[in-house]
């Protein structure tokens, strides 16, 4: 009888299609090995013929089995030939003449990666949000003229309340939700895009990155806040910053700030090394009852927390020192690469 094991064999040996449609002509196809076996077999006695049925029929199906997976693993090999012949390769091209790092990118991920190290939980959240996001649980009342500080662009599709959705105009729109996903007390960093209907000019654009930061929990207080914006700007600007602390207003802290900063820099026209003007660099101050309430969470217990919110074209601009952010995004190489 039919040797399954040799069969297998000479399977395993096959190598293209051809040599495959030959193993199914000897094998399988009607007038094949297992079909004049199984001719054979009605010619025997009654009980063998039993017997000899059950085996052959057994063997059929394994041939049949592998015969049909050697078929399959052969169409696998064509398609990704076929692949292989089509690919374009698109890593093919990245000389550096083609391609640089974007200097906001960078900067971003520096802020990124120093609170991270300091145990912030971070997410770029939605660009999307809903009204009460961005302006009610802010502590901004749509009746309220703080609406109007921002132009903001609003979208026609609907939230779940019906109202318009609006492309976030400060990554502050995070902060209910942030509070909501992880409770309190909380470190939490929302670095990413928000947009505003603007003029462009030098220092406007309609698309900006913001760094909305939190830290909320029972002793903090504004001598944390200070010191932690200290140590974030040295590090961004690998320099030893002056911070001074004005009085700002900003709905959803109290009391708000401005924090101006200064530092040493050498003078390229006098050679020496001189103390900078001051720079407006970042709002921020104690995050109001009301912010809290709007999460969910008791101001009684939790009121001792800041919020700030960096400017991350500002901040960049002032590293690198650029005078128009419209460079950052508008895509020129010639800039980009003259900072690489
Ligand atoms: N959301 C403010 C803006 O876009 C920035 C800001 C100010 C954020 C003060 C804060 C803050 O968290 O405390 O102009």
């Amino acid at each position: 009888m039919l040797d399954l094991k040799h069969a297998l064999w000479e399977l395993e040996k096959v190598v293209d299609a051809a040599q495959l449609e030959n193993f199914f002509q000897i094998y399988l196809w009607k007038k094949g090995f297992i079909n004049e076996e199984f001719k054979v077999m009605l010619t025997l006695p009654a009980e063998e013929k039993k017997d000899r049925g059950a085996k052959l029929s057994d063997i059929k199906t394994k041939l049949t089995e592998a015969y049909e997976a050697k078929q399959q693993s052969f169409k696998m090999g064509q398609i990704n030939q076929q692949l292989e012949k089509d690919l374009v390769d698109i890593s093919l091209d990245t000389s550096s003449e083609n391609w640089s790092y974007s200097l906001l990118a960078e900067v971003r991920r520096e802020v990124e990666e120093i609170f991270k190290s300091l145990w912030f939980v971070m997410e770029y959240g939605t660009e999307m949000v809903t009204k009460f996001e961005n302006f009610e649980s802010v502590n901004i009342p749509l009746t309220h003229p703080a609406t109007e500080m921002h132009d903001t662009i609003y979208l026609n599709e609907k939230d779940p309340s019906g109202e318009n959705f609006v492309l976030r105009t400060h990554t502050s729109s995070m902060q209910n939700y942030m509070i909501k996903k992880y409770g309190v007390p909380l470190k939490a960093l929302v670095p990413w895009r928000a947009y505003r209907f603007e003029n462009m000019d030098a220092t406007h654009d309609t698309m900006f990155y913001q760094v909305e930061g939190m830290y909320i929990g029972k002793n903090i207080s504004i001598a944390h806040f200070k010191s932690l914006m200290e140590t974030m700007l040295n590090a961004v600007l690998k320099k030893k910053v002056e911070t001074r602390m004005r009085p700002g207003y900003f709905p959803f802290v109290e009391p708000g700030f401005e924090i101006d900063a200064r530092y040493e820099y050498l003078n390229p026209k006098t050679g020496k090394k001189e103390m900078s003007k001051r720079l407006e660099i970042l709002p921020g101050g104690m995050i109001h009852p009301e912010v809290l309430k709007a999460a969910g969470v008791d101001p009684a217990e939790w009121r001792s927390g800041f919020a700030f919110g960096l400017g991350m074209s500002r901040l960049a601009a002032i590293k690198y020192g650029i005078k128009d952010i419209r460079y950052f995004t508008n895509g020129d190489l010639r800039f980009a690469k003259s900072f690489a």
